[in-house]
């Protein structure tokens, strides 16, 4: 696991979008696994800049999110859908038909079904980025979540559900059930960035970097994944134990 640590949120947004435009660049065809919450919206904000400016070519991109609230139509303000076309897609050059983001209507066990057949067949993700619950849930795989689990409908916690109500009118609005990729699902990306900041992450970045694998803390099974990248802000990292430092003889 490579760690980076900035000061500021601003720094992780311009690593991760660099990294997201260079590997574009390098990779036309790229699938690319994206979060949603306000952890990204700064390095979404990026790349529509790059977009605009230097007009890096996402019209052979797929993208896949990581989740759903269950319940919530296309159409509506606070669906995940509704973010990512606001806060990426409809600002780039990608094809609406190429981003898939879990379907919260209907059926959702079969709509999960049919999204991890879809990974599948369109996969693997070569690059996946993630947020970090401040409970170290990874998209919405909250603790006691297998290891080995693909792509489900979940009850949020009431930690979740009080961590989101942020982006709601009032907690009563939040919806209680998701559509999330599994952790096995996440598991199978190429190569995975994960983003946090601020001093409420702190103890789940903990979890991630130094903490014991535990479905305690769905984020520790990062640590099986022998490709990713943490950047977080100083806060975030506050409770890192110092590097090891290497004697001198
Ligand atoms: C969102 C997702 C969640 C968030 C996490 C952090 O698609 O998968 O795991 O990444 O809840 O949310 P923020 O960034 O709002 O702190």
């Amino acid at each position: 696991m490579k760690l980076v640590v900035f000061e500021t949120k601003s720094e992780i947004a311009k690593l991760v979008s660099t990294i997201i435009i260079e590997t574009i660049k390098e990779n036309q065809k790229l699938v690319l696994g994206l979060a949603t919450g306000s952890s990204p919206i700064d390095t979404y904000d990026l790349l529509i800049k790059d977009y605009q400016k230097n007009h890096t070519d996402w019209s052979q991109v797929t993208t896949f999110n990581l989740d759903e609230y269950v319940g919530l139509a296309p159409e509506h303000k606070k669906s995940y859908r509704y973010f990512m076309n606001e806060q990426l897609f409809n600002k780039i050059n990608i094809k609406k038909e190429n981003t898939y983001v879990p379907n919260g209507l209907g059926n959702v066990t079969a709509n999960a079904q049919a999204y991890e057949k879809l990974l599948v067949e369109k996969g693997p993700i070569n690059l996946q980025i993630l947020g970090i619950g401040t409970n170290g849930h990874i998209a919405f795989n909250e603790p006691g979540t297998s290891g080995d689990s693909k792509t489900h409908v979940v009850d949020l916690t009431t930690a979740t559900i009080e961590a989101n109500k942020r982006f709601f009118a009032s907690v009563k609005d939040v919806p209680t059930k998701a559509i999330t990729m599994g952790v096995d699902s996440i598991l199978q990306a190429q190569a995975i960035i994960l983003i946090a900041d601020g001093q409420a992450k702190a103890q789940a970045i903990y979890e991630l970097v130094h903490g014991k694998i535990t479905p305690d803390y769905p984020c520790s099974y990062l640590q099986a994944h022998d490709n990713v990248m943490v950047i977080i802000d100083s806060a975030a990292a506050s409770l890192l134990k110092p590097p090891t430092i290497q004697p001198k003889n």
